[in-house]
């Protein structure tokens, strides 16, 4: 029962949603393409489209109407300066767009244009608009956390040419950034060689501000000419979609550039689409998309395959690569973006005296409003891109570690009795697990911060039972807020002016799961401290330190809304418009949530665990994110392996899709090789839609559920592996899954491939079977190191695709040679009960003998870490020595000694060397030697078993319990 009353128009949104959640219940149906813009209908795109369409018609006659003032020039603290001037009309009228190219320490540099009259406020709003009037520069302050230190090196160099300033920058001088007056354009060069190039195809646009000017009726002609003819009128001063009008106060004001890449064909990153990671071509053409990529925050309902349609979050973060070298740029905007690709080849000919043809990638970025904001990367390797784009918005948070185990999902599980239930089950089947999810039916009557005192009358005992095998408990808190009266939360969230406002700014009410709701803004500081006071132990009930988050919904999705989203003439905090913040919204949400759950207790200092669906740069800082409502079909498997990948080299690697697909029953072969698959996911998570069938592993039956079990295992054997590969991306931003070129940067032919995946530094090569029915699959290798099967083996070894046969039980996992992979082999029902668990390593022979490989370990839970309580080894096999040697290359801080003290009896139980030499046939024993230890044990003997490898199988040795401790030096002797 509704307790509003409603007036007509509230009739037709409840008919919306109401058709809306039917639409829900269909099970297999297609994305409503019309409720999503293509680029025609938005008008910024069509106009920056026909811009570039006419720039190239008009091909070399074609000159961009802006120039750089070379007297405006200075350069100061590694800042160069000056204006732009855009030339407006046929008289040659100019408006000035101030100019900032900052070099920085870390050999980043960053290009910003502003607009004059918009920085000093000089225009006029329309439509009684309290909109602010500057171009929006405060994406930084949300995406942006550090690197921003200005080059101490970087200097204009006397010998650039005429009409060009030259500013000589970066690591050993290497790069120069050469800025060509007019039309302005930056060549930015690495040791010599441009890599990448600003406005050399003239698509420079920054929509100036101008009145409108309402035409007389009857008059024909516009008042003024525009300088640029194919500026479409129509959609400059107001635009409708699906019944919705933006009122666009501040009239036309988009931006865009385009950016080359010379002599690179791979252009990968800017997530989130269910696209090749390897992105495609965007102006039409034979496997190429017609519409240009999508940036633009959206909660698409079963969102389609292959096409750059927008999804649920943005990282307008792009990387280029070709053999030996990787750049990047980041499009620093939080508005609605798309970004056109275009790849020209030339070929070889008999003039270019040896010349190999090319290909040059050429990208088109444009953006709705805000600045324009350019960090441009200049590699040389995608390790440095990757690390300078996150030093700039942040490295992956280090998790809980129970939050890289397996979490059990659905919408919903039903009642405190039904969490007990599956619990007991995964127990009955032995089957690991750490977290179980609560989805939106566990609130009263989607009250969030209450529980339904029908169906979650025990809170605490259903707590207290997972706790008793150390498991969690995520529930979703969504940033809709029921309206409705006696709610606290929406009494005080509204007297509090906490509301995301409409353009004439009163609270703006819209629909979502509670039917009408208000929503929480939470670029407002005030939203997020009292955010803040809502997560306490004490006021949200129910909660306790096992508890952990979710948020969805936080596009925001409104159902009622243009695009499912709020209207983009709304205002934010600061009376910013929605329009302005739009892609940055739902990590300013993530992020309330998180200041909120560091305090939720005093004195209580836990990492949170965060899930997020919509995000942008900077919040892999907050926690995971999940791909959002993917379908229980082979292609949506096949597809979440990309887009995993391409989270990761986009800086946001805690990513993973719903295991078994949201929509739809997954056929049980689909739902084991999901499993399969899904234990390489950084986050690893099992949902589905309230209209599915339950599907517990344990439910799948003989042999699904045996071989689903068998797939969790591994993934828990590994979680050393996994925590040391989060552990890097936290102080690095490499990724945790690999793609091959960012492995094997030299190697061509695998730069397109993004169907198998390599897990952190471990060597561990992956390639999940995502087709229906397959018996066999090829896997692709990289160089000439032996590879090995995980389970038993096999060797592969030679550049190529190799076949592996793959029945259903069967995980193609290899482990390339010349790695040490730390494992815990002891199966247990959740990751904490691991914690003291002693190690296997698994030392894989690389082709000149050698080994190495690193763990590191720490609480898994609070910031002590930061203090020094952690452990980090590097382990090596060296053929010289022959000997195993365990390093140590951690941090120390106050807090080491009592760390290595709570660790000391944690042990090496088993070293198994794979690839062992035949040398090894007859022996024994092995000598153990370990720091600190008593003078009658300084060389112990070990058992050691040596194993022939049959046919096409590698010889193994196993070093059985050599007891030496995970926290201190030691080398196990083997000549
Ligand atoms: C949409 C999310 O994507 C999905 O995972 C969730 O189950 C529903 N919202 C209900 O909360």
């Amino acid at each position: 029962m509704l307790s509003v009353s409603l007036t007509s128009r509230s009739w037709a949104f409840v008919f919306l949603v109401i058709s809306a959640i039917c639409a829900l219940f269909t099970p297999i149906a297609a994305v409503k393409h019309e409720n999503f813009k293509t680029c025609a209908q938005s008008g910024f795109c069509k106009r920056n489209r026909a811009f570039a369409d006419k720039a190239s018609e008009l091909s070399s006659t074609w000159e961009s109407p802006y120039r750089l003032d070379p007297t405006s020039i200075t350069f100061d603290n590694g800042k160069l300066s000056g204006t732009v001037l855009k030339k407006i009309n046929a008289a040659g009228e100019e408006v000035k767009l101030p100019l900032t190219i900052s070099f920085l320490e870390s050999g980043t540099a960053r290009v910003t244009l502003d607009e004059e009259k918009r920085q000093k406020g000089e225009i006029e709003l329309r439509n009684e608009s309290k909109a602010r009037k500057e171009r929006y520069n405060e994406a930084e302050d949300w995406a942006i956390v550090g690197g921003l230190e200005p080059s101490t090196g970087a200097a204009i160099s006397a010998d650039a040419d005429e009409g060009t300033t030259k500013v000589v920058y970066g690591p050993g001088g290497k790069f120069q950034a050469v800025i060509r007056h007019s039309p302005v354009g930056i060549d930015f060069r690495r040791d010599g060689q441009t890599q990448v190039r600003l406005n050399g195809e003239g698509l420079l646009n920054m929509e100036h501000w101008r009145p409108k000017v309402d035409k007389p009726e009857g008059e024909e002609k516009p008042e003024e000419p525009p300088a640029i003819p194919f500026e479409d009128d129509t959609s400059l001063w107001e635009e409708s979609f699906g019944g919705n009008t933006d009122s666009k106060p501040r009239g036309p004001e988009s931006v865009g550039l385009d950016i080359t890449f010379p002599g690179f064909e791979h252009v990968y990153g800017i997530p989130e689409h269910a696209s090749s990671l390897s992105l495609k071509q965007t102006r039409g053409g034979e496997g190429n998309y017609d519409e240009p990529y999508r940036l633009y925050n959206a909660d698409v309902f079963e969102y389609l395959m292959d096409s750059p349609m927008t999804l649920y979050g943005a990282v307008p973060f792009m990387q280029a690569h070709k053999k030996d070298s990787t750049v990047g740029v980041f499009w620093l905007n939080g508005a609605e973006t798309w970004v056109d690709i275009i790849k020209s080849k030339s070929t070889a000919n008999a003039l270019s005296m040896g010349v190999a043809g090319h290909t040059d990638t050429k990208t088109h970025w444009f953006s709705e409003s805000g600045l324009l904001d350019v960090f441009v990367f200049l590699g040389p390797e995608p390790k440095d891109v990757i690390k300078s784009y996150s030093e700039l918005t942040g490295y992956t948070q280090l998790p809980q570690e129970f939050s890289v185990g397996y979490h059990q999902c659905r919408w919903n599980y039903v009642t405190d009795d039904d969490v007990i239930d599956v619990d007991r089950k995964m127990d009955k089947f032995n089957i690991p697990y750490d977290v179980i999810w609560l989805d939106i039916e566990y609130t009263h009557e989607k009250k969030y911060f209450t529980w339904d005192p029908l169906t979650f009358p025990k809170t605490e005992e259903m707590h207290k039972k997972l706790d008793e095998h150390d498991r969690k408990l995520v529930a979703i808190i969504d940033p809709h807020i029921k309206n409705v009266p006696d709610y606290p939360i929406i009494e005080e969230m509204r007297s509090k002016g906490l509301a995301a406002k409409t353009k004439d700014g009163s609270d703006y009410e819209g629909w979502c799961w509670p039917g009408s709701s208000y929503w929480v803004d939470t670029f407002n500081p005030a939203s997020i401290e009292w955010w803040k006071s809502l997560f306490r132990y004490e006021t949200f009930k129910g909660t306790f330190h096992n508890t952990f988050i979710w948020n969805d919904m936080n596009e925001p999705s409104v159902f009622n809304g243009p695009e499912t989203t709020m209207p983009k003439d709304n205002l934010h905090y600061g009376n910013w418009e929605h329009r302005d913040v739009h892609n940055i919204n739902g990590m300013t949400f993530h992020n309330a949530t998180f200041q909120a759950m560091v305090e939720r207790k005093k004195g209580e200092v836990r990492r949170p665990f965060i899930l997020t669906r919509s995000f942008y740069s900077g919040s892999q800082r907050l926690g995971a994110m999940w791909t959002g409502d993917n379908q229980a079909r082979w292609d949506h498997l096949a597809a979440s392996i990309p887009m995993t990948l391409n989270q990761g080299i986009s800086g946001f690697p805690f990513a993973g899709a719903d295991v078994g697909g949201f929509f739809g029953n997954p056929e049980k072969d689909l739902l084991t090789r999901w499993y399969q698959a899904g234990i390489f996911y950084p986050f690893m998570r099992g949902h589905a839609h309230i209209d599915t069938r339950r599907r517990e592993p344990y439910l799948a039956g003989s042999p699904y559920t045996e071989i689903i079990t068998q797939a969790l295992r591994i993934r828990y054997s590994l979680l050393p592996a996994w925590y040391t590969a989060f552990h890097e991306a936290s102080v690095s931003g490499a990724p945790i899954i690999r793609p091959n070129y960012y492995v094997h940067p030299g190697d061509e032919k695998g730069f397109a491939i993004d169907d198998q995946l390599y897990i952190g530094e471990t060597g561990l090569l992956a390639k999940p079977v995502t087709t229906e029915g397959a018996t066999s699959t090829d896997i692709y290798i990289a160089d000439d190191e032996p590879y090995f099967d995980y389970f038993d083996y096999t060797i592969y070894q030679g550049k190529g695709h190799h076949k592996i046969d793959v029945p259903l039980e069967k995980i193609p996992l290899l482990m390339q040679g010349g790695h040490i992979i730390p494992r815990r082999d002891r199966p247990r029902r959740s990751s904490s009960l691991m914690k003291y668990d002693p190690y296997t390593l698994v030392v894989v022979l690389g082709k000149d003998g050698k080994a190495s490989g690193e763990l590191y370990v720490d609480d898994g839970d609070t910031y002590d870490y930061l203090e020094g309580a952690s452990i980090h080894r590097r382990f090596l096999f060296d053929t010289e020595t022959n000997a195993l040697t365990s390093i140590d290359i951690g941090t120390s801080g106050p807090k080491t000694p009592a760390y290595l003290k709570d660790q000391a009896k944690v042990r090496v139980e088993k070293v198994i060397i794979v690839g062992a030499p035949d040398e090894w046939s007859g022996k024994s024993e092995v000598f153990v030697s370990e720091e600190g230890a008593k003078e009658s044990q300084r060389r112990r003997a070990v058992e050691m078993a040596w194993f022939a490898g049959p046919k096409g199988k590698a010889n193994y040795a196993v070093v059985r319990d050599p007891k030496v401790s995970i926290t201190k030096g030691w080398k196990i002797d083997f000549a």
